[in-house]
């Protein structure tokens, strides 16, 4: 069987063999790449039509207990600056946001203990409040059942936690031994049971990554059934045990939104900022490749530099406003149409919005 025919078939089928889905794992001759990319643009405009949704990204603390090897905010760095906002700092993010026409604000932040759950509560609470018409997406990380049924009580609609990969022993290879891969894919059986719109993801060519274990990652997506899946190259950070580590691939990462959009149809698969940074027209080339979220950044200048996950980030010195008019231009002048709704999963029904 060609390329090709692989690719037709998972367009059809949703789903191959694992030998075949490894035999596209494997670096592609350029045109089989455009073939594949082409197909998942076609796949996602029979559902999105040439909708791009944007989602308000707030990162609204920088501290984090956790100590992953990747990552710049990992506990380790001393040399990393934290910083937090307080819900008036976190209400402006949102008011600039709601000005910007953006219906989605994604709070986002390091496992930080001082946002306790009845912190995060009043958070949620004052936010919903005040913005009755968006959704909210939480993104703080592993935390038990209750804590996430309390959120979701009090206003979250989605929930963001990257899986990383799905394979137990690359999990163990770059996170420290008291975090556990499968802790954290029952953390995302749990938001989806309560009833979260889910999003889990991994990073593309991290460091030990083998083909086998993107196959693992695909298997465990069908399992879980996730309405976003946000994945992005690796990129090193200096004062990470990674810092030279190579980055991952701007085709490796088409290549895979290409292939989850063809296993997914109809889910939420934003180009994100890490794609951005690794290529100047990388969030374009991302959208052309069946990706249909962006995530401008709300976060205030000044904060937002304190949020370095790895090294070079794109739009770090930019203001909201700039950042959103800039990302809008660019979007439409690459044929994209840019909705400003919240956006919610297709397969997700109306009455489970609260
Ligand atoms: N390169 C790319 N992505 C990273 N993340 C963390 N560190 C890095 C890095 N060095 C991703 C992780 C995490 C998300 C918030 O950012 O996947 O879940």
């Amino acid at each position: 069987m060609t390329n090709r025919d692989r690719i037709d078939r998972l367009r059809k089928n949703k789903d191959l063999p694992d030998e075949d889905f490894l035999a596209l794992l494997e670096p592609l001759p350029e045109e089989d790449l455009a073939f594949l990319r082409t197909s998942a643009l076609e796949v996602c405009r029979e559902t999105f039509g040439r909708t791009v949704y944007l989602r308000g990204l707030i990162e609204f603390s920088s501290f984090c207990k956790n100590d992953c090897l990747y990552c710049g905010l990992r506990r380790s760095n001393t040399r990393a600056d934290r910083i937090r906002l307080d819900l008036p700092g976190i209400l402006a993010c949102c008011a600039r946001g709601y000005g910007l026409g953006l219906r989605t604000f994604v709070l986002q932040s390091g496992e930080d203990p001082f946002f306790t759950d009845e912190r995060l509560c009043t958070i949620l609470s004052a936010v919903k409040e005040a913005y009755p018409d968006c959704a909210l997406t939480l993104s703080v990380g592993e935390r038990s059942h209750e804590s996430y049924a309390a959120f979701k009580r009090v206003g979250a609609d989605r929930y963001l936690l990257r899986h990383e990969t799905a394979d137990l022993t690359h999990y163990g290879a770059l996170h420290p031994a008291e975090m556990s891969g499968s802790a954290r894919q029952d953390c995302l059986f749990d938001l989806k049971a309560l009833g979260y719109q889910v999003g889990c993801g991994m990073m593309v060519g991290s460091p030990y990554q083998e083909k086998g274990h993107l196959l693992s990652d695909l298997r465990f997506m069908q399992r879980l059934g996730p309405h976003m899946i946000g994945i992005g190259p690796f990129l090193p950070h200096r004062d990470t045990p990674f810092a030279d580590r190579k980055s991952g691939s701007l085709d490796e990462t088409l290549k895979l939104l290409a292939l989850l959009r063809l296993m997914f149809p109809r889910v939420l698969l934003p180009a994100t900022t890490a794609l951005g940074t690794l290529d100047l027209m990388g969030r374009e080339k991302g959208l052309l490749s069946g990706a249909n979220v962006v995530m401008p950044n709300l976060t205030p200048a000044g904060i937002r530099e304190k949020y370095l996950l790895y090294d070079g980030k794109i739009g770090v010195e930019d203001q909201a406003e700039k950042c959103c008019r800039d990302l809008k231009q660019r979007l439409e002048k690459a044929g994209f149409e840019v909705s400003v709704c919240r956006g919610d999963a297709p397969d997700w029904s109306a009455k489970e919005i609260k």
